[in-house]
């Protein structure tokens, strides 16, 4: 699919008029603003329009990525698989990865305005119940509970009709969405044929994979269909285009320095205890330079990118700083420590039908063609990401023994042990030239596998050392064994026997496997679903563990807030986008009540 994004770049579009985003230092009209938001990703650029709705405030933002304006790929909901390993991704490299065989994963992350929401796969998925439950209890802030962050979910969300039209009674719950919000999210826009059989496995299973009328209503499990943050004119929706939209950019109180890339916050000089200054290099040249914030500075970096600010500043564990050369300022040390991240491991079919996506991935004129009709009615294909329509959400069966006698290692019983992912056609494995294919891929949402972000040298523009310690606990490879398992069961309905041929390439092994084969198979081939989380972790105020206080504080250190998906200090069973949103527009709401 990455072959898509060649004759994509060059089409020159101009999608949207607005643009009065700085990308010159010298055009910044001020070198002090009330808050510094480092990082217009997911969370950012919420925290900045929040806080620019009062006049009284002014704000900047420094984002090291370029402009998300004309990039098709980012725009193009279909396209959008082709951004990592593009300028708009970090490219950032696991270390090897001890139970994954040694192997390095690649590790995108979003380097354009709108951060990793401008480049991701789209899923909107707000958790369980349980999940923010469990973080009001971890945190001891009531207000991170299901029913208190409600009204969070409905600023961030405006529901859009999907680009086809059709009737989507039955396909989800309109109580439980919000019309008037920022950021759209709406339903697929684009049938695909696989949809019906994963419908019709709801009902020849409906035990085991039963069907759920809205997967965003805190009790996700079951097939539901899948919602994403596309808007109602078939064009992603990324905090760029929503929060940082044609109505709010224009702000005269809002600055946004692109290609600005922070090395670290710097130390008042009458006040030691406070960081009140950052340091950045911008566009093409090494020279750094310094603005000041009289309020507060917000870290909206995300989960590798605020540890390493953070460290780089020298607000980290003490003797790891000191071993790499940064003086250490504050001794914080779960600083980079506590990275969660989701596994996934993928199985391959070839399938009896040629209406797949494989067509496209083999042949540019077809591609061009669904291209053009997208470009001249906002219709087809590629209104819709790669992923399949319809996502499943599931528990462990209760009989299996692998969990019993210990904790369940899911925040509670309405949570999601494992998402599956279809996609109606082969990725990411490479495409034969002959032949049709159905991918399913499995994610596994609650690991008890914890890992890190520490520097890998003093220089604040080096990569840091990323391990997300992948299947390190041995459950999390049960796990993913069985969750091969549940793959297998849900193409055991009868719906299957006549679609799907055998399946493909690694995956052949998996028809006869024993538990010891399936494990091999996964360590072989397990790799990410991009979803770090925890590396600044919150924890109750007074403890003496983890990196922010309930509310997005530093601890120990005023007038510092991290305001990103780092915050949340265990993984969320769902993709987080939707709860770094929340998180970001929580986080501004306490910003405005501390500074009234
Ligand atoms: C390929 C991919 C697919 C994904 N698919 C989904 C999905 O389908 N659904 C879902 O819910 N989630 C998905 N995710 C995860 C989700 O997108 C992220 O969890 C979420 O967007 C993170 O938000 P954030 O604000 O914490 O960080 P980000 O959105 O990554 O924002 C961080 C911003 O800070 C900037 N930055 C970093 N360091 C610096 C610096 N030193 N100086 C200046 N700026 C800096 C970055 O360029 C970026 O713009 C996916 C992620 C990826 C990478
Ligand atoms: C802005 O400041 C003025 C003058 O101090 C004050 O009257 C007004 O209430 C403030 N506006 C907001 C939204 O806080
Ligand atoms: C990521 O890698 C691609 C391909 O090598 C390159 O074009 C791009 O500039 C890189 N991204 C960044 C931010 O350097
Ligand atoms: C894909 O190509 C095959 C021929 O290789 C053709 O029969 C089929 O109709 C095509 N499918 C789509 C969806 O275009
Ligand atoms: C393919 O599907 C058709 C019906 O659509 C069926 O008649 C045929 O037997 C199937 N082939 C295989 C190999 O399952
Ligand atoms: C981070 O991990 C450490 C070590 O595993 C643990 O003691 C600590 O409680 C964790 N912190 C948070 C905030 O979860």
């Amino acid at each position: 699919m990455a072959a898509l994004l060649p004759f994509c770049l060059f089409l020159g579009l101009s999608l949207f008029s607005f643009a009065t985003l700085y990308d010159d230092v010298s055009q910044l009209p001020d070198t002090a603003y009330d808050f510094i938001v480092v990082g217009g990703g997911t969370a950012g650029n919420v925290v900045a329009n929040r806080l620019t709705e009062n006049p009284n405030f002014s704000v900047l933002v420094l984002e090291a990525g370029p402009s998300n304006i004309d990039v098709l790929p980012s725009i193009v909901p279909f396209l959008g698989s082709s951004l990592p390993g593009s300028p708009y991704d970090w490219n950032y490299s696991t270390i090897a990865q001890p139970a994954l065989q040694d192997r390095v994963i690649r590790y995108p992350r979003g380097h354009i305005l709108g951060g990793s929401s401008a480049l991701n796969y789209m899923v909107y998925s707000r958790g369980s119940k349980d999940d923010w439950n469990g973080y009001a209890e971890m945190t001891g802030d009531i207000g991170w509970s299901w029913d208190n962050v409600q009204p969070y979910f409905r600023k961030n969300e405006r529901w859009s009709l999907p680009t086809d039209h059709r009737d989507i009674s039955g396909q989800y719950n309109p109580l439980v969405h919000s019309l008037d919000g920022i950021n759209s999210v709406t339903l697929p826009g684009f049938p695909q044929s696989i949809d019906e059989l994963f419908i019709k496995t709801t009902q020849e299973l409906c035990h085991e994979f039963p069907f759920n009328l809205d997967i965003n209503a805190g009790t996700p499990i079951g097939f539901g269909w899948g919602q994403s943050t596309i808007d109602g004119n078939g064009q992603r929706s990324s905090s760029a285009t929503s929060y940082l939209g044609p109505q709010f950019i224009d702000r005269t109180n809002l600055h946004v320095l692109v290609h600005a890339q922070v090395s670290r916050l710097i130390q008042s000089e009458s006040n030691p205890g406070i960081f009140d200054a950052v340091e950045f290099i911008q566009g093409d040249t090494t020279d750094l330079h310094v603005v000041t914030a009289r309020n507060e500075i917000i870290l909206s970096a995300g989960s590798i990118g605020t540890p390493h600010i953070l460290l780089n500043s020298g607000i980290g564990d003490q003797q790891a700083l000191t071993d790499i050369g940064v003086s250490p300022l504050v001794h914080l040390p779960e600083v980079g420590l506590n990275l969660s991240d989701q596994a996934t491991i993928a199985m391959y079919w070839e399938v009896n039908s040629t209406d797949t996506f494989d067509n496209i991935t083999r042949d540019p004129a077809l591609a061009q063609e669904i291209l053009d009709e997208w470009l001249s009615d906002r219709q087809g294909r590629f209104v819709t990401s790669v992923l399949g329509n319809v996502l499943g959400w599931f528990r462990l069966p209760h009989n299996n023994p692998l969990l019993h006698g210990r904790e369940d290692p899911s925040p509670g019983p309405h949570s999601p042990h494992y998402e599956i992912l279809p996609l109606n056609g082969l990725a990411p494995l490479p495409l034969p030239a002959e032949g049709h294919f159905m991918s399913l891929v499995c994610a596994l949402l609650s690991p008890l596998s914890r890992g890190s972000v520490k520097l890998s040298s003093n220089d604040p523009f080096a990569a840091p050392l990323i391990d997300p310690g992948f299947l390190s606990n041995p459950l999390d490879l049960a796990m993913m064994r069985e969750g091969i398992k549940v793959m297998k069961r849900i193409v055991s309905a009868p719906v299957w026997d006549q679609y799907l041929i055998n399946l493909h390439g690694p995956a052949a092994i998996l028809a006869d496997a024993s538990d010891a084969e399936i494990e091999e198979y996964v360590q072989e081939w397990a790799t990410t679903i991009f979803h770090p989380l925890g590396t600044a972790s919150m924890s109750p105020r007074g403890a003496d563990y983890g990196v922010v206080d309930p509310d997005l504080l530093v601890k120990g250190i005023p007038r510092l807030r991290v305001v990103d998906g780092s915050v949340l200090p265990r993984p969320q069973s769902a993709n987080p986008q939707a709860a770094v949103y929340v998180v970001a527009e929580r986080g501004a709401d306490l910003i405005k009540a501390a500074w009234v």
